[in-house]
């Protein structure tokens, strides 16, 4: 059986681990994370990076920072993961959904200034992908309407719009180190900002309402409870984990680059006789080749091609449900304007198998097995 996804691992994640411990500091804020928050901070030039439990709750940190509240609208795609929608939900804010590109699978930035309200407070782009959305689009509009964007980067490690990285560009940045990620801490996130005004505040609401970073820093000689917060620093334990493969960065995403492109080289006559459309990459965009997906011709297609793969040991999967399809996002969401990509391009797509280390031979074997379907089904 060929796995959709092992957990990147690359040896030197005990050896860190075992330091953690013997440090005697395996709570949040240790010395792994503050090692992995500068490696952020310096190689994706980034004033602050804040190591969180995971991307959801840097998600939530934002819809704090950011004060929504009932009744404020936030536009995002309906094509995403439920924790983009959820961390607002929470504070009581309604969703509003845009339609996706088709070829990015991004929200369309053309359809945002239309769905603005004068109860909109943020708009939250996806980089599904690790494929960057129009930035430069979507913080005009911002600016213009003095909105907050909040960039859920799950998917955006090591990926940039017009050379900056994913999760700096807007106000706030969310990083997901989940072990379906390029880089991983088992669960983990980061949140990230660039603006000085944001710091206090953000520290507080991560360290359980309380002043504790600044007496960390020694700015106080005691902590006390300041304002609303919660706990999203993970335990340096984590960190440690994650240490290891920021440290081998570089050889985490050669190796997925190089099978990224190895899918699309092999493939594309498929796409050429109009069997499969490929991922498309703008040029403004560099991706991180976080997932290989391709999209068959319609919903049917796609499960049966699922179900071959099963038949034949690949892992391959789906996803997402549209959130505005979906019991909760009927509740606390509504769609603006048509939905004429986002059902349609979601049910005809397709992940397949992608990680690091996957070996060549496994590669061939997907790649002849979606070959085979074809010659099958058409002949
Ligand atoms: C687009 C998107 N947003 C948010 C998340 C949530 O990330 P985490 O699992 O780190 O909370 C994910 C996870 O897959 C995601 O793909």
């Amino acid at each position: 059986m060929i796995d959709f996804n092992v957990p990147p691992y690359v040896g030197t994640e005990e050896k860190y681990i075992k330091e953690a411990i013997q440090n005697q500091k395996i709570c949040g804020d240790g010395a792994f994370t503050h090692r992995c928050s500068e490696w952020i901070n310096s190689h994706f030039h980034v004033n602050y990076s804040l190591l969180t439990t995971s991307c959801t709750h840097a998600l939530e940190m934002s819809a704090l920072l950011a004060q929504v509240k009932e009744g404020d609208e936030v536009i995002m795609p309906s094509y995403t993961f439920v924790s983009t929608a959820d961390a607002f939900v929470q504070r009581g804010a309604n969703i509003v959904f845009v339609d996706i590109r088709p070829e990015t699978m991004n929200l369309d930035e053309r359809l945002i200034e239309d769905a603005v309200t004068a109860r909109t407070r943020a708009i939250v782009p996806v980089h599904y992908a690790g494929v960057s959305c129009e930035m430069d689009t979507i913080t005009d509009i911002a600016k213009a309407r003095n909105l907050l964007v909040i960039e859920d980067a799950a998917q955006g490690f090591d990926a940039y719009y017009k050379g900056r990285s994913l999760g700096t560009i807007g106000d706030f940045g969310c990083l997901s180190f989940h072990e379906t990620k390029n880089l991983t801490m088992g669960e983990g996130g980061a949140f990230l900002f660039q603006d000085e005004r944001w710091r206090e505040q953000a520290e507080i609401i991560r360290e359980k309402g309380t002043n504790r970073s600044k007496f960390f820093r020694g700015q106080i000689d005691k902590y006390t409870w300041v304002d609303y917060g919660s706990s999203y620093l993970p335990s340096d334990l984590n960190a440690a984990y994650l240490w290891a493969q920021l440290e081998q960065a570089d050889k985490i995403q050669n190796n997925r680059m190089e099978s990224w492109n190895f899918y699309h080289e092999a493939l594309r006559p498929l796409a050429e006789k109009g069997y499969i459309v490929q991922p498309y990459i703008p040029p403004y965009a560099e991706h991180n080749a976080h997932m290989y997906y391709l999209k068959a011709e319609n919903e049917t297609v796609r499960n049966r091609l699922l179900t071959y793969f099963k038949e034949h040991g690949v892992l391959a999967v789906f996803h997402y449900i549209p959130l505005h399809n979906a019991p909760a996002g009927q509740r606390f969401g509504r769609f603006h304007g048509e939905d004429v990509y986002t059902t349609r391009e979601s049910s005809r797509l397709l992940r397949l198998p992608l990680y690091y280390g996957l070996k060549r031979e496994d590669q061939e074997y997907v790649i002849q097995t979606l070959y085979s379907f074809y010659q099958e089904s058409w002949s």
